[in-house]
């Protein structure tokens, strides 16, 4: 049975997570979060919120700082996952943010693009900091795994199903940031990084755990088979010198400034 299958937890995009296949499947997500890490700089003593928390392996490394850190996730079970971990985590949806000035940072590592309303979600980042507060955050950029999606597509059509409907936000560093100078923040970096990024359980791990959004519209005993056949159609990926697979992730980093 696959993190899909699980009744245990729903979360933003209709995502069903499993903390022990996440950390299996997706356990390098936590780890590609040094370099937004350090744009964050947290210091001793700040109240940072960490907006999509996960099982909270990048919160314990933030509160390392000595920063005091709260974690907000929308899925109970890596919610769970985070507070064994010590990680003062609640369950949240991040598209209705409930704190109001107490937060020195907000802080995101690859979760922004599950939250489909990026207005709201900026209204309640905003309403989180105080004044001059900062956001930093790391998220999929325009073009964002293009290559895995075209095949899930290519893989539903040549199974008799039409191509799924639903799609990431994944915007443009320009889109990005005339959207936080809409909502009251002063950009003060934002690129977008292409970042190929070894899969360690390979293209089938990535679809069981990332994928579910793009198939859950199909019966389940298809999904398997979609599955398996985008991961054919994607056997000729880039791969790195120890033969993982390399998924065409494009990183959007941004750091911004309540006004
Ligand atoms: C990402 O981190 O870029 C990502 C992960 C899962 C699905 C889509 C994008």
């Amino acid at each position: 049975m696959s993190a899909f299958d699980t009744p245990a937890a729903a979360s933003a995009a209709g995502q069903h997570w499993n903390a022990q296949d996440y950390a299996i499947d997706a356990g390098f997500v936590p780890l590609l979060g040094g370099a937004v890490a350090r744009l964050l700089d947290p210091r001793a003593g700040e109240r940072i919120l960490d907006l999509g928390c996960g099982d909270g392996v990048l919160t314990t490394e933030l509160a390392l700082s000595g920063a005091r850190i709260t974690g907000v996730d929308a899925s109970p079970e890596l919610v769970i996952a985070a507070r064994a971990r010590g990680v003062d985590a609640q369950v949240m949806d991040g598209h209705a943010l409930a704190f109001d000035g107490q937060f020195d940072a907000v802080f995101s590592n690859a979760a922004l693009h599950w939250m489909g309303n990026p207005d709201r979600v900026l209204e309640g980042v905003r309403r989180a900091l105080r004044p001059g507060g900062r956001f930093v955050a790391e998220f999929g950029g325009h073009g964002n795994v293009a290559s895995i999606v075209a095949a899930v597509q290519a893989a539903r059509v040549a199974h008799g199903h039409g191509t799924s409907t639903f799609q990431w936000y994944f915007p443009t560093a320009e889109a990005y940031a005339d959207r936080l100078r809409q909502h009251g923040f002063q950009v003060q970096l934002i690129e977008t990084l292409p970042r190929p990024t070894p899969l360690p359980t390979g293209v089938a791990g990535w679809l069981r755990v990332f994928a579910a959004p793009l198939l859950d519209d199909l019966p389940a005993e298809i999904r398997a088979t979609v599955r398996s056949a985008a991961t054919t159609l994607l056997d000729d990926l880039p791969r790195n010198a120890q033969g993982q697979a390399l998924a065409d992730y494009v990183r959007l980093r941004v750091l911004a400034r309540r006004r």
